[in-house]
């Protein structure tokens, strides 16, 4: 992996407008089930970054035909249920977790064989809780050894539909057993502890099969055929996150956010800002492609610590690099409890937000589930951090340079390209200070 780095310094206030991509776990659902389709769907807000870019080149190995005609435009010719024929070698998912977990899934009803790799970091990740639950409908995936990939997927198995009561709060594992479940004979349902993300319900049923959802629970049988439909990926919360918290500390801030997707499984960190006291103002509430989208607009406002209730949790997964940024910044402690998923994203996000804190000269204590921040009114001591190749946790550290009082440089900061290319560019627009060295 390309050792980039950054270096992140106080700018100028946040203000204006910023746009930011499409989401992730949207562009990778719609590439897969467009290419399952009867038809030629078009998809517009594709994220052009890396995890959803490997995601298209394996489904064009598959047999899809797919175009660009633009940046943020794909107009894919699906093959059909079952229409993907065997790669010619092995499909390599980059850094995505989403991309590995759910193909996992939808490869195990196929005819013909797979083998799934993926980069350093997804290739220490857990995928038993996948191919666990996938064994007990008939898949056969061996993995590596300590369950991590790659993962060698079996074809020709005649699958059967489960009923799974997950233990993890995972929008993956519940999607990789419903994409499976579209090959399986009879009814595969699956119920979560707490509600998550339910983007392949929606676009399941957007794109004509029967799927039977409600928070925490999914439903559907085998045997339908998808029909190609338009797909609009609305922009990622996510990737909106890191101008939320950034503009929430940089003192005179005043920054819109435009067609943020709001669907309500992403959206915990919304709340969780709001209970620290951030001033964060939601306007022109609509609809884009089935989702709900609205402008944010966030101004600089006094945070105070808090213990963040555990039920937002899955609701903001992906958010708590941001949020530990914020918690640094904020008056008192806060705590964080409920979120060992952190341990095994794409870093473990609590070891690596952690080591950077204190680099930069913050009191934080580790749990095995969470941790304590204590907020620090002078902001952060400059000194360098490293991302451990994780994007999100990157894009984190460049935040907190924004309120430090010397230069903190980022290492390994190349993958922040696999969710959120031109980061760097919209950051600077928007008043960052950051360099890329
Ligand atoms: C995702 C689900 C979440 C999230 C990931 C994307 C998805 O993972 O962290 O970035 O698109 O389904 P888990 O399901 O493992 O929590």
């Amino acid at each position: 992996m390309s050792e980039a780095s950054w270096t992140a310094a106080p700018g100028a206030p946040l203000r204006g407008e910023v746009r930011v991509p499409g989401d992730k776990s949207v562009s990778h659902r719609a590439i897969m089930l467009a290419s399952i389709a009867d038809g030629t769907s078009r998809i517009d807000g594709f994220l052009e970054g890396e995890d959803a870019r490997a995601t298209e080149a394996i489904f064009r190995s598959l047999g899809a035909g797919i175009e660009a005609p633009e940046p943020g435009v794909r107009i894919v010719h699906g093959v059909g249920i079952d229409g993907l024929r065997r790669a010619d070698g092995p499909l390599d998912c980059g850094n995505a977790g989403t991309g590995m977990r759910l193909l996992a899934g939808l490869l195990a009803g196929q005819a013909f064989d797979s083998t799934l790799i993926g980069d350093a970091s997804l290739s220490k990740r857990p995928m038993r809780r996948v191919t666990g639950p996938l064994a007990a409908m008939g898949a056969r995936i061996e993995t590596g050894a300590g369950g991590t990939p790659p993962l060698r997927i079996h074809g020709g198995q005649a699958l059967r539909g489960i009923e799974f009561d997950n233990t993890l709060a995972s929008a993956q594992v519940k999607s990789s057993l419903l994409l499976a479940g579209l090959y399986a004979d009879g009814e595969t349902v699956v119920h979560e502890p707490r509600p998550t993300r339910d983007y392949t319900e929606r676009m399941l049923a957007a794109f004509g099969w029967p799927v039977d959802f409600a928070p925490g629970l999914a439903r559907l049988r085998g045997g339908y055929r998808l029909q190609a439909t338009d797909v609009r990926v609305p922009a990622d919360f996510s990737s909106a996150a890191f101008f939320l918290v950034a503009a929430s500390i940089v003192p005179g801030s005043d920054l819109l956010l435009h067609r943020v997707g709001m669907n309500p499984r992403r959206t915990g960190l919304l709340h969780v800002l709001r209970l620290m006291g951030a001033d964060i103002v939601e306007s022109k509430v609509g609809e884009e492609g089935g989702e709900p989208v609205a402008d944010l607009r966030v101004r600089h406002a006094p945070l105070r610590g808090i213990d963040v209730p555990e039920q937002h949790v899955p609701d903001m997964i992906d958010e708590f690099p941001a949020l530990f940024i914020a918690a640094a910044c904020a008056a008192g402690v806060t705590r964080v409890t409920g979120a060992e998923e952190l341990r095994v994203k794409e870093s473990d996000r609590i070891a690596t937000m952690a080591a950077g804190l204190r680099a930069l000269g913050v009191a934080i204590e580790e749990a095995p589930d969470g941790a304590h921040i204590a907020g620090r009114a002078d902001g952060f001591a400059g000194g360098g951090v490293h991302s451990h190749g994780d994007h999100r946790i990157a894009m984190s550290f460049a935040i907190a340079g924004q309120r430090a009082r010397g230069p903190v440089i980022i290492d390994d900061t190349a993958n922040v390209a696999t969710s959120f290319p031109g980061f760097v560019p919209m950051a600077k627009a928007a008043g960052f200070g950051l360099r890329e060295d």
